[in-house]
């Protein structure tokens, strides 16, 4: 194991902004963890884990020791007729693990295809897309304590997952780093075809009785027509969550724009698309000078290269002042701020 000083982060973040690490590990097992943290010279260092870096904007440099889980590995922990039961280390690449199930024909996590960033990362914000989030096949979470160094396993419940929210964003922020995660898959998977474009793109794929190989490829398709791929323009996904307002609020809006999409989250709240507002607020395609909003899915800021985290916080500023001005809506980042 490797400590280095004054690491360029370039390209361990998918806007390939160019901030530094002052000091830098990558680990790949527990036991390495638990000596850097149980080390007295190393104890003192302020820390940062970095997993994919699919969900940050570096507005400066890290004056800590950044950690990134490099634990590897797929095991088996249990199988029967009907599941099996996968422990998965934090540094495997998320969407080669989607691919590992598919490929194997177990099924739960087809929905998530190529949705960047690591294993480790998924269950902090509740990865989801197409109707599925990854609580649904989590069974537990292995972390360790960053101040004691001690092992944990949080169960499902543990993890109190919400939407792009765990236990892991709130009150444990920063108080543990995941070190892996295990998955209950199905052997006869439930296919989930409901949302939105799925059913429609597999139709036109000729898929009559799609598999968990089908929705993984219509899933992919759908995707890579929208977003952009982090390794051609620098982005993180959707910047903004979608905002949950009172039914009263959306009804009052649905007079002025009856065109306004919404999705019943409760009986009194309904979940708007963001990149609707912020399309609607004239923002989609917008450019300036190396950083803009995508022009295929307004949800996503981009940085066409050379542009800075500072110069996108302050365009994702600039959005949610005209979203609030137009619609009275506020909107909060999915993307975490350094
Ligand atoms: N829309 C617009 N203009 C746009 C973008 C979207 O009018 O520029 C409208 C669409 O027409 C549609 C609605 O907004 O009616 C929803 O759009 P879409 O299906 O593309 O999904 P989203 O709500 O924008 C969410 C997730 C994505 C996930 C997709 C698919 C959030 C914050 N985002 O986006 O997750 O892939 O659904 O399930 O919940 C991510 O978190 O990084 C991410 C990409």
């Amino acid at each position: 194991m490797q400590i280095q000083s004054n690491v360029s982060l370039r390209h361990l973040n998918t806007f390939g902004l160019d901030a530094a690490a002052r000091y830098f590990v990558n680990v790949r097992s527990v036991e390495e963890l638990t000596a850097i943290l149980r080390d007295p010279v190393w104890k003192r260092t302020p820390k940062f884990i970095l997993g994919g870096g699919s969900n940050i904007l570096l507005t400066k440099d890290i004056d800590a020791l950044v950690i990134h889980p490099g634990l590897k590995g797929i095991d088996m922990i249990e199988e029967n007729e009907e599941e099996i039961v996968l422990k998965v280390g934090a540094g495997e690449v998320w969407h080669e693990f989607v691919m590992y199930c598919v490929g194997k024909g177990y099924g739960g996590v087809e929905n998530l295809s190529l949705i960047p960033g690591t294993v480790g990362a998924a269950p902090m914000q509740n990865i989801g897309a197409y109707g599925v989030e990854i609580k649904s096949v989590i069974e537990s979470v292995e972390a360790v304590d960053m101040e004691s160094g001690a092992k944990r396993v949080f169960t499902n419940a543990e993890c109190r997952f919400g939407y792009r929210e765990s236990v892991f964003k709130k009150t444990l922020k920063d108080k543990y780093l995941i070190t892996g995660a295990t998955f209950r898959l199905s052997k006869k998977p439930v296919l989930n075809v409901a949302y939105g474009d799925v059913q429609k793109t597999l139709q036109e794929m000729g898929a009559e009785t799609p598999t968990i190989r089908d929705i993984s490829e219509a899933i992919m398709h759908i995707r890579r027509s929208k977003l952009p791929d982090p390794a051609e323009i620098g982005n993180a996904g959707s910047f903004f969550k979608n905002p949950e307002i009172p039914v009263t609020q959306f009804n009052e809006l649905k007079g002025t724009f009856p065109e306004l999409p919404g999705y019943p989250v409760d009986a009194g709240t309904i979940k708007v698309p963001a990149g609707w507002l912020i399309e609607r607020a004239g923002w989609k395609g917008y450019r300036d000078g190396a950083i803009g909003v995508h022009a295929r899915q307004a949800l996503v800021l981009v940085n066409y290269g050379g542009g800075t985290g500072a110069e996108i916080k302050a365009l994702s500023e600039k959005i949610q002042e005209s979203v609030a001005d137009k619609f009275g809506i506020r909107l909060n980042a999915e993307v975490n701020f350094i």
